[in-house]
């Protein structure tokens, strides 16, 4: 039986251990995923002590709190602090999620901080996502039309608007796709399922009007039909949206266009 293992340097081992804060008596382990491509060393899992009653509730705050007064060194990125950016995401307790809305309180014992599975590091929690971004691009993702253009803005009636509800709220964290086996695999030619759930987007707008040259784009074995119905994105998004879903009705529509 072949059996594989990382390469030598790949590794992830024990790092450094900081120590507690002094006189505190609400501590809480955070064991923290750090890599740096200067270093030459193999990526470590660093142990920080903080004070649970001097650090803000989330995740983040213990991030941030960590960066300010314990170890400057700690990559990551943020920048809304309240789930609407997507730049925080990484995986906490195993799963993929926003730091930034993960209650610290809600891991039962150390918090261990990865970054996404499955995107190479740049360093500690900051995955490359060129890729991902790519693909996003590969969807078009503005309103297409060959209509003339009304005077005004182009309407919409509130039914049409809601049909979009769902889809508007997806901050392309990426934290699906990454929890995606099929994306895993095929992330070369599968969209996966943040960019299926943005090109669904676009193909419930009733305003755009390039629905068949949307399909036409996702018609291909790879792009659109890798998803299994695994249903991990669904599960894994912070925003409580349904990929699997917006996936399901792109498949339905590509069979009401044949019949
Ligand atoms: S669907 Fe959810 S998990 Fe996926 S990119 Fe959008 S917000 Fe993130
Ligand atoms: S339902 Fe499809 S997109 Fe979602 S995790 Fe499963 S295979 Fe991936
Ligand atoms: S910092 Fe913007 S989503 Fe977390």
């Amino acid at each position: 039986m072949a059996e594989f293992t990382l390469p030598k340097n790949s590794r992830v081992i024990e790092g450094k251990k900081w120590p507690k804060p002094e006189g505190a008596s609400n501590t809480k382990a955070f064991k923290i995923y750090r890599w740096s491509p200067d270093s030459g060393e193999n990526p470590r899992v660093d142990t920080y002590y903080l004070d649970l009653d001097d650090c803000g509730p989330m995740v983040l705050d213990a991030l941030i709190k960590i960066k300010n007064d314990v170890d400057p060194t700690l990559t990551f990125r943020r920048s809304c602090r309240e789930g609407v950016c997507g730049s925080c995401a990484m995986n906490i307790d195993g799963t993929n999620t926003l730091a930034c809305t993960k209650y610290i309180a809600d891991a039962k014992g150390d918090v261990r901080v990865y970054p996404l599975p499955h995107q190479s590091v740049i360093k500690d929690l900051v995955p490359d996502q060129t890729h991902f971004f790519a693909q996003y691009r590969q969807i078009e993702p503005w309103l297409k039309t060959d209509s003339q253009p009304p005077e005004r803005e182009r309407l919409q009636s509130p039914e049409d608007r809601a049909k979009m509800d769902g889809m508007w709220e997806c901050v392309l964290c990426a934290c699906c796709s990454t929890s995606c086996p099929s994306y895993w695999w095929n992330e070369d030619r599968y969209l996966g399922p943040a960019i299926l759930l943005q090109a669904y987007r676009w193909l419930a707008d009733s305003r755009d009007e390039a629905t068949g040259d949307r399909l036409d784009q996702l018609e291909d074995p790879f792009r659109l039909y890798r998803c299994h119905t695994i249903m991990n994105c669904t599960r894994t998004c912070p925003k409580s949206l349904n990929p699997a879903r917006a996936i399901a009705e792109i498949k339905k529509m590509m069979v009401e266009r044949r019949v």
